[in-house]
């Protein structure tokens, strides 16, 4: 006799939106993989999109647009001058991330720029939680010198706290007891922190860290790039947050901040586009005179109108819950996959990426034969599935010493773009990953050929060792 088995009692979420337009992929056989790689010098980043079948590199201006922003698109008011799409941007962004001023850049490296530049003299100090590549660069290329205060556990791929992405608040004291607040120009809080494995960092958390900054006279300047996903593991994690909407958490989040840097090409999903942010009217008049040194006039910084206009409606998509629900269960499903199949992944899972340990698949491989970039090369000659390094090679060398940083975390990203993949997507990738793990054995490491000066992981190259 048949047996039928039992419905699931389960009810399971599915993305708010369906498909109006669609744009074919081209899958390609291992061979043309394996001469496409040893071109691109087996860094990811110099491979040629078209050869790529899933591309997981970045949720970095990869995400679809809805109809709404196309449709605003037509909008753009292209005026030199006091666009109208300006204005609602900078309506938005005072509605829903609650800050005054607003001075709009091409994208996030605009606004840490201008920030470093107004806020960091030589010698001084910013705290962080964990650095971010960009963000650190622009503070060391003002004079400065990022220090990071980011939890231990942060460090650990196993460690299952919720909100890895918090300060160590004793860390964030002794810095400025021990510089002087006077040396520190701002604290720097990410949220969520990119570098960790898309970690959040806790409301109770963020109210310490002002608290902290309060007392001393310090200013906070938030990176809001993944504010709302950190807003929406708030309200799932943390006691007390269940019943709020992620618009109001964001909105409590950047009111314990004194400003923000805005990488509109995530969260916002937008395909370019960022701003800087504050709430004091000199510090906006500052940024407002050098914003038309290197992007453009205050109303439209670096962006055309039509980009802004998208941007303004993207902030109000991006905080609606069905919205981040989807989103980051979309990531969920790609880690929980993962983890059932015994991969060694950072835990628990981020808001934007899953993040592969690289550690754990080469042990055999020492840090410095690069095993995260190796991992990254063998996934996409595996499937055509592009991903990221996030270990020694995006860490850097050390200003002082000009020796290699050696991180903690020796990750591989698999980043999911906002709207664009299906589940069959993460489907794909996660068996191309298996079978990546099955032969970890195998893999050798690689030497650095050429090594850029700045932001090496970008443009480095690469060959097989031995
Ligand atoms: N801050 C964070 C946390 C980021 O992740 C990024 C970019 C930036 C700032 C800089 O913004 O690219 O618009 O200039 N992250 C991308 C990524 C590149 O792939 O994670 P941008």
């Amino acid at each position: 006799m048949e047996t039928k088995a039992a419905p699931p009692k389960q009810r399971s979420w599915a993305e708010p939106w369906k498909v109006k337009v669609v744009e074919p992929l081209k899958t390609t056989t291992r061979e043309h993989r394996r001469k496409a790689m040893a071109e691109a010098g087996y860094n990811t980043f110099l491979l040629r999109s078209e050869d790529v079948y899933i591309d997981l590199l970045t949720d970095s201006g990869t995400g679809a647009m809805s109809d709404r922003q196309w449709a605003g698109m037509m909008l753009g008011d292209e005026a030199y001058a006091g666009s109208r799409n300006y204005y609602r941007l900078q309506e938005n962004v005072r509605n829903y991330y609650g800050y005054q001023y607003m001075v709009p850049t091409h994208q996030g490296r605009g606004a840490e720029h201008l920030l470093s530049k107004i806020m960091i003299k030589p010698g001084d100090s910013v705290p962080g939680n964990m650095y971010f590549t960009t963000t650190r660069l622009h503070q060391e290329l003002a004079g400065g010198h990022f220090v990071d205060c980011i939890t231990p556990a942060a460090h650990d791929p196993a460690d299952q706290s919720p909100f890895k992405g918090d300060f160590d608040l004793a860390a964030l004291e002794r810095l400025i007891r021990d510089v002087g607040p006077d040396r520190v120009p701002y604290v720097c809080v990410g949220a969520t922190v990119n570098m960790a494995g898309g970690q959040p960092i806790s409301m109770t958390n963020m109210r310490a860290v002002h608290e902290i900054a309060q007392r001393h006279g310090i200013r906070i300047f938030l990176d809001a790039t993944r504010a709302v996903e950190n807003a929406w593991f708030i309200q799932q994690r943390e006691p007390g947050y269940a019943d709020r909407s992620v618009a109001s958490l964001l909105k409590e989040f950047c009111s314990y901040s004194d400003g923000c840097t805005m990488s509109g090409k995530k969260d916002a999903l937008v395909n370019i586009g960022g701003w800087l942010a504050m709430n004091d009217a000199e510090l906006y008049q500052r940024a407002a005179n050098l914003v038309v040194v290197f992007e453009g006039l205050h109303t439209y910084g670096g962006m055309a109108g039509r980009d802004m206009e998208a941007m303004a409606q993207g902030i109000e998509e991006s905080v609606a819950d069905d919205h981040i629900r989807a989103r980051i269960g979309q990531v969920q499903y790609l880690g929980q996959k993962l983890i059932d199949w015994g991969i060694p992944i950072v835990r628990p899972i981020g808001g934007h990426a899953v993040y592969l340990d690289a550690k754990a698949f080469y042990p055999h491989l020492a840090q410095d034969e690069f095993p995260a970039q190796r991992l990254a090369a063998e996934l996409y000659l595996d499937a055509g599935v592009r991903s990221m390094e996030r270990g020694i090679v995006s860490a850097g060398r050390d200003e002082a010493t000009g020796k290699h940083r050696y991180p903690k975390l020796e990750l591989v990203r698999l980043t999911i773009p906002r709207r664009v993949y299906t589940q069959a997507h993460m489907d794909v990738a996660a068996e191309s990953v298996a079978a990546v793990y099955q032969q970890r054995h195998d893999a050798r490491g690689l030497v650095m050929t050429f090594e850029p000066k700045y932001l090496r992981f970008f443009q480095a190259r690469f060959e097989p060792k031995g």
